[in-house]
């Protein structure tokens, strides 16, 4: 195996647990960072974690799945394009008894002690006594498309910004012709976007610095000082000015807001696809380059207020639409000690749901290591289900493994609730979530320098005796192969994410199974019982790192 030819320090996993909001801390991540999430986020109205930026205490339904929506892409921005998301998620009814938001004050495990807390909510189609359908609720709204995100978060601040700009700023484009002037060679002329706001009020460039993370305010003209035309300044004068990629993020970001200048939102958007078209300054070809200063005059011309006609290849800015998540398999999760509720006008609810989410067709998922033994003889009766079934044509017969002692994984998985004694009530058994792990991570590791999964190759070899179990075809695990371009055979352990990371129990699976992990939560007490079940101490398979680089390592 490729742990032994690492060395010691190698050979431990390394664990970062980091204290706050899931949605704010994933920010640090770049994209395309985890191979696996494997998480549990607060149910709606279930438990009180005693901070006010938790997620689950929304007062509606609607308002939690948006929230869990959010959250959710910022986990997809960060998961790997081959990377899968296991969200284990349960359910609740809509009335006034049962146990629902905790008071600091609870002496009972985590749960209310009698029901006056809860009470059911009023809903045009959620009445009282209905199930309220969450987890469906939830995988729905995360297969929607989504406009992606501008770097101004709220519609109201993107609203207000494109009124700024359509009162005191200004979309332009800068011609740069240094290269002809400055080295007399006849290089083409370049075309870049910017952005320009100014105003006397210091205050209102600062919000447009605070709502989108971008440039700096500076001090145009100082108050007494004159301008060209000899008009005097009674005010400091203040400047925020954007140029290329920024002034086009901006750009995107107001257009659907614009009234006034909508029309150079379309130009300065129409340079920047023709700058796309990858050319050097010296290769552009003639159409382009006419398009682009034909695309510099017209912009002149609005800006002075003449009246313009925009030639019909400008095209409008359009919001960037990213596709929903892959909902690839609901897997039900089977109690076998499932809390008595008292019911008796329907059967007792003991299951959850483990949504298998991928934000690609195609994902790592090493199938050999998570199948099943099969639990009969192979040739008697209870053998594959279709054979006596007339008419029944099943493509994938060829593709079981019955008769090898094993079968894939199926997808109502039964565990015991978790036995876990702490400070925190709402843990999932580690067994539950193993093969999560193993399904979605590489035991060989991943490229040191691309971080795509080793992949496992697997065949059917036919042995020359009869095992135990009365098989002499077996499945015979030939080992792994890299997936990747890259010219290294180096490798370095995958990396698993819980954003909900509790007492850290997705981070005790994953370092078991030799990956590297990244838990966020909001309470530290928590993170302080997932710091102790995660560091082995001096016979460690496992230490802890302190920033996000040693984590990307
Ligand atoms: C259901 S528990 C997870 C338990 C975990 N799977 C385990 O086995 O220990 C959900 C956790 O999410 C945390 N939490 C709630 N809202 C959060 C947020 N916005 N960001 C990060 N953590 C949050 C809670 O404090 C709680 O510990």
């Amino acid at each position: 195996m490729w742990q032994k030819s690492l060395s010691q320090n190698e050979l431990m996993s390394k664990f970062l647990l980091l204290e706050g909001k899931s949605q704010d801390v994933l920010k640090q991540f770049p994209d395309n960072t985890f191979h696996a999430v494997v998480t549990s986020p607060p149910y709606w109205s279930l438990r009180d974690y005693f901070n006010d930026d938790q997620l689950g205490q929304e007062s509606t339904p609607e308002e939690y799945v948006k929230n869990v929506v959010s959250i959710m892409r910022e986990v997809k921005r960060t998961l790997r394009k081959d990377g899968a998301v296991w969200f284990n998620i349960g359910d609740s009814y809509n009335n006034s008894s049962g146990f629902c938001r905790a008071t600091k004050g609870w002496d009972r495990k985590g749960r209310k002690k009698g029901s006056a807390d809860k009470k059911a909510i009023k809903h045009p189609t959620i009445k009282t006594k209905d199930l309220i359908g969450m987890p469906w609720r939830v995988a729905f709204a995360l297969q929607e498309p989504y406009v992606v995100p501008t770097c101004v978060q709220s519609e109201v601040d993107r609203a207000w910004l494109a009124s700024l700009f359509d009162a005191d700023g200004c979309l332009g484009i800068r011609r740069f012709d240094s290269y002809r002037k400055e080295k007399k060679q006849v290089y083409q002329d370049g075309y870049v976007a910017y952005t320009t706001v100014g105003n006397s009020d210091v205050e209102i460039l600062d919000k447009c610095i605070e709502i989108t993370n971008l440039g700096k305010v500076n001090l145009k003209t100082k108050a007494g000082s004159s301008d060209n035309r000899g008009i005097v300044t009674r005010r400091d004068n203040y400047n925020w000015r954007l140029d290329g990629n920024s002034a086009l993020e901006i750009n995107k970001a107001i257009y659907p807001y614009l009234v006034a200048k909508k029309k150079q939102a379309c130009l300065i958007y129409t340079l920047d696809k023709l700058n796309k078209k990858k050319h050097d300054s010296k290769t552009v070809p003639k159409d382009i380059q006419n398009k682009k200063e034909k695309l510099y005059e017209l912009i002149k011309k609005c800006n002075q207020r003449e009246p313009v006609d925009l030639p019909s290849w400008v095209e409008e800015p359009k919001q960037e639409i990213e596709p929903g998540w892959y909902l690839r398999c609901d897997i039900g999760w089977e109690k076998t000690n499932p809390m008595p509720d008292g019911a008796k006008d329907r059967p007792t609810r003991g299951h959850e749901y483990i949504f298998l989410l991928t934000k690609s067709p195609q994902y790592f998922y090493d199938y050999y290591r998570v199948l099943e033994d099969t639990k009969y003889q192979p040739d008697g009766i209870q053998g594959f289900g279709a054979t006596n079934q007339e008419g029944t044509f099943r493509m994938d017969q060829e593709r079981t493994f019955e008769h090898y002692g094993k079968r894939n994984r199926r997808a109502v998985w039964r565990q015991s609730v978790s036995t876990y004694r702490g400070k925190h009530f709402a843990t999932y058994p580690p067994k539950l979530i193993t093969p999560c792990v193993q399904a979605s991570t590489s035991e060989e590791g991943c490229c040191v320098e691309c971080g795509t999964p080793w992949v496992r190759t697997f065949e059917k070899v036919k042995e020359d005796a009869y095992n135990k179990k009365g098989y002499n075809l077996v499945l015979k695990d030939m080992g792994f192969h890299k997936d990747c371009k890259c010219k290294t055979t180096e490798k370095k352990r995958c990396l698993v994410l819980d954003p909900f990371n509790g007492t850290g129990t997705t981070g005790e699976v994953a370092i078991t199974d030799h990956q590297n992990y990244v838990g966020i939560e909001l309470n530290k007490e928590y993170l302080e019982i997932a710091r102790e079940r995660l560091d082995s101490g001096d016979n460690c398979f496992s230490h802890e790192v302190f920033t996000v680089e040693d984590i990307l390592k």
